[in-house]
């Protein structure tokens, strides 16, 4: 059983809509987004190679982030991979927004 566990990611003024940055969270890099008031987390390297998606391309209508290697598309609300050469999702992590702050729960290893 993982437990999880909620920490703040950041001020919700921190972060310009239509971009997306990392965070360390207990080692383990979260690539957060902003699309208009919405808000995403997944896990930040690519599940086809280790590469950061946060330096891939944010496609804000789909919801959705390139892979800046080979191009594979990641949903940022799942996490899932939705092209190829990618076949395995990334994790994705509930985000909440409370009085001007952004709070990410992480839940534990899923290895
Ligand atoms: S490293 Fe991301 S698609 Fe290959």
């Amino acid at each position: 059983m993982s437990e999880s566990k909620t920490v703040k990611l950041c001020e919700v003024d921190s972060l310009e809509p239509g971009n997306i940055t990392t965070a360390d969270i207990d080692g383990r890099t979260i690539a957060y987004a902003r699309i208009g008031d919405q808000w995403f987390a997944i896990d930040d390297t690519c599940s086809h190679a280790k590469v950061s998606l946060s330096e891939g391309f944010l496609e804000e209508d789909d919801l959705v982030i390139e892979c800046p290697l080979h191009g594979a598309s990641f949903s940022l609300e799942t996490g899932e991979a939705l092209t190829l050469p990618a076949i395995k999702p990334v994790a994705s992590h509930a985000i909440e927004v409370k009085d001007g702050e952004v709070f990410v729960t992480i839940e534990g290893d899923e290895s």
